[in-house]
């Protein structure tokens, strides 16, 4: 194992043997690299003023992929085998500003600038994931790409006509050191495991899932990080000091997306945004919501297994999946047990897995023919906002009647939990509105929701049915419900 933690800056290759386990990218970009073009605004991944651009190799087909990232939560060792820049790298050798930057001034995009440096990394990042795609990017992706950056002065329109006119301007200064940068970051990857203990705490890097288990064996207090998306808020929010972290982002099994005959299997360090078009490909109805998780630095960071671990009652991805049907993979030691998601949140803060346990991955079935999904995330925003309520519905008619109904709720309980009353409400009957009835009915059964500030208790209540309403018109008629036909055919009904 390596003792020292090594990523690109720029140019430079950094080396670092003695790195806090929790010091974040922003603060080490600001404090000890002078780099303070990366701004500070709210420090927890909701403003975008501290993006940064994070490339690496991608595990699917060795193709470079521009992340745009919040160095706010990104701890530093999370750097480990990647190219970093920062809005000081952008400008042309030559002095000539990076097309992106251009089109910011002559758009206007931008009046007191604090943002700026955010937006134009992010718009950076879209470019180049644009450059990779055979079509022209639609509006709603170009909102999307923009949505994790935050402007108090300029207003948006500025701002979105700068990213269309860079779209259309000509290369950047990185298009021509593209092959020199995959060639830096092959070599970053010979040996990706390292450990380090300093006096500022520990860090693991496991090269593979067995290393994992060995180390969660050996030491089952460390705590695993995977994208940061929440353990990062705990540091800075809560303060809280981890002595001891296992980070899991790049450990190459772990990344996996494998795809078989009778599902997708993603492994614990897949990202939302890697994950998005597998879990669609299956069920098309999953694309709005996880569109709505957070916004897209979050998703480039944040895993899907992270949102299952975290064991909050409030995820959006548990309802969808446990809708889905999706299995989760635990491993202990050589250990393996599979269980139904459903049954891993046993209650608030309290879920099914062992000291030294850890998700090794999650299990999303292929859907039967005719099975109707589909999504809902209930919140005060559309974009970057918590749900008040979350619902992932699966239902299959056979014969007239629901023989197959999957109805599950965020937001309802003290867990992600299956509304396991108005299913059987459903169970064996028609799909009709007096079975619609007798299952709205049966939700006060299922759920006693608590109020918040994002919600009131009889607001929860009056959503959940209300969703289920909404979904029995969709799929008697509506339009938004994706209906399941086969892997290559799956649509948007
Ligand atoms: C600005 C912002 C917006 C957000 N918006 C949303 C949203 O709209 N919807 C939503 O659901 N979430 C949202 N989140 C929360 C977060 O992004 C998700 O929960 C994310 O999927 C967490 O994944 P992660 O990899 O970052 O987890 P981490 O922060 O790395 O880990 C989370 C928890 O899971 C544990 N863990 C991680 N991997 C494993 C493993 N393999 N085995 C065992 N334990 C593990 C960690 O120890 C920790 O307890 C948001 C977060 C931010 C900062
Ligand atoms: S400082 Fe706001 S997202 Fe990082
Ligand atoms: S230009 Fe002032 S916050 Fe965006």
């Amino acid at each position: 194992m390596r003792d020292a933690i090594r990523f690109w800056l720029g140019d430079e290759l950094i080396t670092l043997r003695d790195v806090g386990p929790t010091v974040t990218a922003l603060d080490w970009l600001r404090e000890t690299r002078g780099r303070k073009g990366t701004k500070e605004g709210c420090n927890e991944g909701d403003c975008g003023a501290c993006t940064i651009l994070v490339v690496r190799l991608s595990p699917e087909d060795g193709a470079l992929q521009w992340n745009a990232v919040n160095a706010c939560i990104q701890f530093l060792p999370m750097l480990d085998g990647a190219q970093v820049y920062t809005v000081e790298d952008l400008r042309d050798p030559s002095g000539a500003l990076h097309p992106v930057q251009a089109a910011m001034v002559e758009q206007h995009g931008s009046q007191c600038g604090f943002c700026t440096p955010g937006f134009v990394m992010s718009m950076v990042a879209f470019r180049k994931r644009v450059a990779s795609m055979d079509r022209s990017p639609t509006d709603a992706e170009i909102d999307d790409a923009l949505a994790g950056n935050l402007c108090r002065c300029t207003g948006y329109a500025p701002i979105v006509r700068a990213m269309q006119q860079a779209l259309d301007a000509g290369p950047d200064r990185f298009d021509t050191i593209e092959a020199d940068i995959a060639q830096r970051l092959s070599a970053l990857m010979d040996g990706l495991g390292a450990s380090l203990e300093g006096a500022k705490g520990r860090v693991t890097t496991p090269a593979s899932s067995d290393e994992l288990a060995a180390v969660m064996a050996a030491t089952p207090h460390a705590r695993i990080v995977a994208g940061a998306t929440d353990v990062g808020l705990w540091v800075t929010k809560l303060g809280r000091a981890l002595p001891h972290v296992v980070f899991i982002g790049q450990t190459p099994d772990l990344n996996r997306i494998e795809r078989t005959e009778a599902g997708v299997t993603l492994g614990a360090a897949v990202t939302w945004s890697r994950a998005e078009d597998a879990l669609c490909a299956l069920q098309p109805g999953m694309r709005e919501t996880i569109r709505r998780i957070g916004a897209r630095p979050v998703r480039n960071s944040g895993t899907v297994c992270g949102n299952i671990a975290n064991g909050s009652p409030i995820g959006d991805g548990p309802p969808l999946l446990i809708a889905a049907g999706a299995q989760l993979l635990l491993r202990r030691g050589d250990v393996r047990r599979r269980i139904p998601l459903e049954s891993f949140f046993i209650d608030y803060g309290v879920q099914d897995r062992a000291p030294s346990e850890f998700v090794e991955g999650v299990f999303i079935p292929l859907p039967e023919p005719g099975t109707r999904f589909a999504g809902y995330k209930v919140s005060k925003r559309f974009d970057q906002d918590i749900s008040a309520v979350m619902a992932g519905f699966s239902l299959r008619i056979e014969c007239g009647v629901v023989n197959d109904v999957r109805l599950a709720f965020g937001g309802m309980a003290g867990t992600p939990k299956r509304a396991a009353a108005a299913e059987a409400a459903l169970l064996g009957r028609p799909w009709d509105e007096a079975a619609l009835e007798k299952a709205r009915e049966a939700l006060a059964q299922d759920f006693t929701p608590l109020s918040d500030m994002r919600a009131s208790a009889w607001y929860r209540l009056e959503v959940a049915r209300n969703l289920l309403t909404r979904f029995h018109a969709e799929t008697t008629g509506g339009t938004r419900v994706s209906v399941y036909t086969s892997a290559t055919e799956a649509v948007d009904a």
